[in-house]
């Protein structure tokens, strides 16, 4: 059998299921995320004009995801992500590095930073890289602190991210994409449609032809980042929005890029300006 045919093939088989019309399962309808009772946020909305041919309507990634996940998310006493934020509130006032400072020290209350997670990533301070919040906060760390830089998905680094976006909770995603980030959008598009991998799958092909149908055991949704980091069942953690996208780069048996690479930076800015209009999560639940 020639290579080409039996890639074809296994990819074929992947999505064995996708083709059987019983397997197809909308985004689960008449869901509000109100969360503590008191606030409700975007779970679906009209898609940006740069979607135009692709998609009509963005989803949140919890509308494809069980009742008892979704529920978790609607309570802070019930959302297992909810301890994390606490620990990086604690990181946030604590004092570290050769410049006695903490986060505190310069930012105040981490609310000061309630506009970040919507607009992340953007470019830096001097305009000539685009930087996720990850790059921010480790620049604030060795530069204006005198500390040492967490690695990209250490606990330190996505409980310091989850405090910021629950700060964030409820804002528009709304990332800037002209200007000098427009080739870094360029740059993340083209990598979204590229087919990765033993499997030749891009992310469009999963995530855009295919959200609503089931993969495996897996409803596949709309792959959107407004919930993270989020706290995956899975593994009983925080998962930075780089470590979800090396998951499902390898999941197409591809190499796949590092966290902080500027592959997946760009990429984080095309998926991010794909979910324009939902809200941040905070921290979302997910299986
Ligand atoms: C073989 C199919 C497949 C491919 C290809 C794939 N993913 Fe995924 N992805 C999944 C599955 C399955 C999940 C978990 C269920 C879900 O949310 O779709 C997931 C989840 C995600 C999530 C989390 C969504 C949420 O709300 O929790 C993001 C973000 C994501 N993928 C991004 C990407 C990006 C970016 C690419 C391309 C580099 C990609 N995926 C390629 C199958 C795939
Ligand atoms: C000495 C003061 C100082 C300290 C300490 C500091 N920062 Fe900053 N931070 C800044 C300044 C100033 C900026 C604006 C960007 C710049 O000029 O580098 C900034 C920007 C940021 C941003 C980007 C915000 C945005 O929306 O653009 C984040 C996120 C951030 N800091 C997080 C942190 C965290 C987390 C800590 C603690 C680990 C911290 N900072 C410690 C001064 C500080």
């Amino acid at each position: 059998m020639h290579l080409r045919s039996r890639r074809i093939l296994i990819a074929a088989s992947v999505f064995a299921l996708m083709s059987s019309a019983t397997a197809y399962a909308d985004p689960v309808e008449g869901f509000e995320l109100v969360v503590n009772g008191e606030m409700t946020l975007v779970t679906e909305a009209p898609a940006s004009a740069n979607l135009e041919g692709a998609l009509d309507t963005v989803y949140s990634g919890l509308l494809f995801r069980e009742s008892e996940t979704r529920e978790m998310e609607m309570d802070d006493f019930s959302n297992p992500g909810m301890v994390f934020v606490d620990q990086g509130l604690d990181l946030w006032n604590k004092v570290d590095g050769t410049d006695g400072k903490s986060c505190a020290s310069c930012h105040d209350d981490v609310e000061s930073l309630k506009e970040t997670r919507a607009a992340m990533p953007k470019m830096n301070p001097t305009g000539d890289d685009l930087w996720s919040m990850e790059n921010y906060i480790n620049n604030c760390r060795t530069t204006k602190m005198g500390a040492e830089a967490w690695k990209w998905s250490s606990d330190q680094m996505t409980s310091v991210t989850a405090a910021i976006s629950v700060a964030g909770r409820g804002e528009v995603v709304n990332p800037k994409v002209d200007g000098a980030a427009a080739e870094w959008w360029e740059k993340g598009k083209e990598l979204y449609y590229t087919r990765f991998g033993q499997l030749e799958l891009s992310c469009a092909n999963c995530h855009e032809q295919n959200y609503g149908n089931m993969i495996r055991a897996d409803h596949l949704s709309q792959g959107q980042t407004n919930g993270f980091p989020a706290y995956r069942l899975k593994n009983a953690k925080l998962n930075s929005i780089h470590n979800r996208f090396k998951g499902c780069v390898r999941d197409t048996r591809a190499e796949t890029f590092g966290e902080g690479s500027a592959e997946f930076r760009a990429l984080e800015l095309y998926v991010a300006s794909r979910g324009a209009g939902l809200s941040v999560e905070g921290v979302g639940v997910r299986n």
